[in-house]
């Protein structure tokens, strides 16, 4: 039987496709190649904002067709789509067999082995049922760990906690053992979670388990994501600071500049406690970089409100920010919030944020120029003759006659830049 898995959204659903293509693949499944038709057909969903779930409605229905050429087909939802909208994704997709909820990534190939049908949502489990270590993923060197699931903000505009339940932490031993099981040629791990800095487990705190898989794993470079402002402690900006082979960068999403909008999305910090976070950052770790996620058009967003968030932009000269235009999600206190702002302004905002964040994003990437830096050298470029890599903070680095270092972490000067690109030297050794 061939499988072709599809994702869509966050990384967090990236990892759970590696552990599904692992089930199958153990079960004697195989993943199709180009142009193979597939028996079943996965698709891993996401609900965060409106643009992933009509992604996903118009692919659903294109893919539909094959299962004309096909009838015994086999098609399977997974995710926080399915989560959500439970059995009225039957109505709207007669075609699909089987709907699978968040928290039963373990039971996906099981389910499909077994030929169930219809709907397999339960409520959200109390540990995180992740029973595989030895994981067929897709990149041979970066590796995504997840240390905790879910998320209990209640962010006022977000899905997240109804679709993937109350934040569960992983036992440092599973962790442990996931890490430990690696292919020899990862180089990089990425330790994943809604709000990592709330990880806790009998007693072992972010900060703790950082600085523990930090040491123990000191051939590896190390990266965390999603950071929350007001959960972000000194204690874990010491242990980054500390530690060599811990990436000298920060996911910090601010998603709004202004202390009334972030009053009214819950997220419990204001504008000048989240610089202070940032210059602490900066006092210990004076090369750190910066990246974040703005939303533009919350409910009330005023044009003043607006322009703060677009100058916070240089005020922390972020490398990089996800700018998205607010889209009201069901269940959420605010798509009940009364002044929803129109369609037009909330995209003619999202519009200027983004030439906002690309001039940015091009000053910083300048900035580099001169500067040294460690590469993880991923493959061949695209385009030209050279290998590309990524440096601690994600820029995309290429590099001339380096394709005998392919999977190693090598130090470059920077060069030159151009857009979002960088070019850089082997630095020899
Ligand atoms: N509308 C727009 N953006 C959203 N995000 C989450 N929910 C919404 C929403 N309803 C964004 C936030 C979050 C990122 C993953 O997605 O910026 O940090
Ligand atoms: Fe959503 Fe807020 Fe939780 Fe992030 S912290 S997942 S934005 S509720």
């Amino acid at each position: 039987m061939k499988f072709l898995l599809e994702t869509y959204g966050c990384q967090m659903n990236r990892a759970d496709a590696d552990r599904i293509r692992t089930d199958l693949s153990n079960s004697g499944f195989t993943e199709i190649e180009k142009n193979e038709i597939p028996d079943i057909i996965i698709l891993l969903s996401c609900s965060v904002r409106q643009h992933a779930v009509e992604r996903l409605h118009g692919r659903l229905w294109s893919l539909a067709n094959i299962k004309r050429i096909k009838p015994e087909l086999k098609f399977v939802l997974v995710g926080c789509l399915a989560q959500e909208k439970k059995s009225d994704l039957f109505d709207k997709y007669p075609f699909l067999n089987l709907v699978i909820g968040t928290d039963q990534i373990n039971l996906v190939a099981d389910l499909i082995i077994r030929n169930y049908n219809g709907l397999y949502t339960v409520q959200h489990n109390e540990n995180i049922p992740l029973n595989s270590f030895k994981l067929t993923r897709s990149d041979p060197f970066k590796a995504d760990i997840p240390i905790m699931r879910g998320c209990n903000n209640f962010c006022t505009y977000c899905i997240v906690p109804y679709v993937r339940g109350r934040e569960r932490s992983r036992c440092k031993e599973e962790i442990i053992k996931e890490i430990d099981n690696l292919p020899e040629t990862t180089k990089e791990i990425l330790l994943l979670g809604q709000n990592v800095n709330s990880y806790i487990f009998d007693n072992l705190s972010f900060s703790e388990l950082l600085d523990l898989i930090s040491k123990k794993y000191n051939n590896l470079r190390i990266r965390f994501l999603t950071s929350h402002p007001k959960d972000l402690d000194l204690k874990t900006i010491e242990v980054m600071a500390s530690n060599d082979n811990i990436c000298k960068h920060i996911h910090l999403p601010i998603q709004s500049a202004s202390d009334r909008i972030l009053e009214l999305m819950n997220r419990k910090y204001t504008f000048s406690e989240f610089d202070k976070k940032v210059e602490q950052l900066k006092k210990f770790i004076p090369s750190i970089s910066l990246s974040t996620d703005i939303i533009a058009g919350f409910p009330s967003e005023t044009e003043e409100d607006f322009l703060k968030s677009l100058n916070s932009i240089s005020h922390f000269g972020f490398c990089s920010a996800f700018t998205y235009k607010y889209s009201p999600r069901n269940g959420t206190k605010a798509s009940e919030f009364i002044n929803q702002i129109p369609e037009e302004i909330r995209k003619e905002r999202l519009k200027r944020l983004i030439q906002e964040v690309e001039k940015e994003v091009i000053l910083q990437t300048q900035k580099q120029i001169g500067k040294k830096s460690k590469v993880l050298l991923e493959g061949k470029s695209h385009y030209g003759n050279t290998c590309m890599g990524r440096d601690e903070a994600n820029r995309v680095i290429h590099i001339k006659n380096v394709e005998n270092l392919i999977g190693e972490v090598i130090e470059v000067k920077i060069t030159s830049s151009s857009g979002w690109n960088l070019y850089g030297d082997l630095i020899p050794e």
